[in-house]
């Protein structure tokens, strides 16, 4: 039978990386897919950035395929009005999707195009572990008249399944990114993770690092990283730097992973670049990534995945380069070039 995944184009260039994806999805099987409204689309149709019956579509499907959320139409500071961004985090906080994984793998035809230098970045290959229903993005938050807050919190569970999920994936390395000569949550992080490390994974090398110091060495020796494992805040910030490593942010994918019995959430790693939206120049490849990890960690077909993967390596080798990366292809144009390699 064919996998059922809930689509969500949302908002900006989502709706068109989306289409293009439907499109590669045609090319490598039979799937059957349900298409809903999420973030500034669903608050324009119904008040709310996520509704009840979405999240039940979303849990009964197989996977979910999200392009992108928000826009300057939904933008204020008003702390009442509803936000396209809380459609995300109530799918990901809904479903307790906790691991997020961004795997940063610059394209050998792309070494030239990061604003890096290509001997930094050659040989990259990386995957971000970031934890994604903690931290400070769920804390309690609030106004009091001249003051506001966001509480950061973390409680030992929390870190023990995130920091599983970083070892497992591993193959030598985790390097565990924290804050903890300053925050009493990130020393609880680092308390946990080496006891799950020493008693669960003593093969595994386990190495600390600062989250100041990890945005340096990043982009200094991004080599030196296998597995980077994260708090939430910190993933964010890190995983968008670490982007730029292959040449841009249209470039990497990400998944969103719960227990197993819960579909994962696939993602682009970027926005809804609402600047141009609509123009037909958005950069489809993170989202056609994201069809890859879906069909590698949430359909089991892996050797689909491996194909379009491979499919974009080489339409980026025969000169594919959308506008993001210094050329003038269009999202049709490399829609096109992917399926004509696969
Ligand atoms: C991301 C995004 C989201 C986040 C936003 C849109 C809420 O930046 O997935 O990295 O901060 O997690
Ligand atoms: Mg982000």
């Amino acid at each position: 039978m064919a996998a059922r995944i809930v689509t969500l184009p949302g908002d900006g260039i989502g709706p068109e990386i989306l289409a293009a994806a439907v499109r590669v999805l045609g090319a490598l099987g039979d799937f059957e897919l349900e298409e809903r409204l999420v973030g500034g689309a669903s608050i324009d149709a119904h008040g709310t950035a996520l509704t009840e019956e979405v999240l039940e579509a979303c849990r009964s499907s197989e996977a979910i395929l999200l392009a992108a959320v928000g826009g300057p139409k939904w933008d204020t500071v008003d702390p009442a009005a509803p936000r396209p961004e809380q459609g995300l985090l109530g799918l990901r906080k809904g479903l307790e999707l906790f691991a997020n994984l961004r795997p940063v793998r610059p394209s050998p035809a792309l070494l030239d195009a990061s604003p890096l230098k290509r001997d930094r970045i050659e040989g990259t290959d990386l995957l971000v572990v970031r934890e994604l229903t903690g931290g400070i993005y769920f804390g309690d938050s609030g106004r009091e008249g001249d003051r506001a807050h966001d509480d950061c919190a973390y409680t030992v569970g929390e870190v023990e399944r995130i920091a599983r999920v970083a070892f497992a994936s591993a193959r030598s390395k985790v390097v565990s990114v924290d804050k903890a000569n300053v925050l009493e949550t990130s020393r609880l992080w680092r308390e946990t993770v080496s006891r799950v490390h020493a008693e669960e994974f003593p093969l595994v090398q386990l190495e600390h690092m600062l989250v100041d110091n990890a945005a340096m060495q990043l982009v200094s020796a991004p080599r030196h990283f296998e597995v980077i494992l994260t708090e939430n805040l910190f993933g964010d910030i890190l995983s968008d730097e670490a982007a730029m490593l292959t040449g841009s942010l249209g470039m990497l994918p990400s998944a969103s992973l719960g227990d197993e019995d819960t579909p994962g959430l696939f993602e682009p790693v970027h926005g809804s670049a609402p600047d141009i939206a609509g123009t037909g120049r958005a950069n489809p490849l993170a989202m056609f990534g994201s069809v890859a990890l879906m069909l590698r960690h949430g359909l089991a077909m892996e050797s689909e995945a491996a194909a379009l993967e491979s499919a974009v390596d080489e339409a980026l080798e025969a000169g594919l380069r959308t506008p993001d990366l210094g050329g003038e292809a269009t999202t049709e144009d490399a829609t096109r070039a992917v399926l004509a390699s696969l």
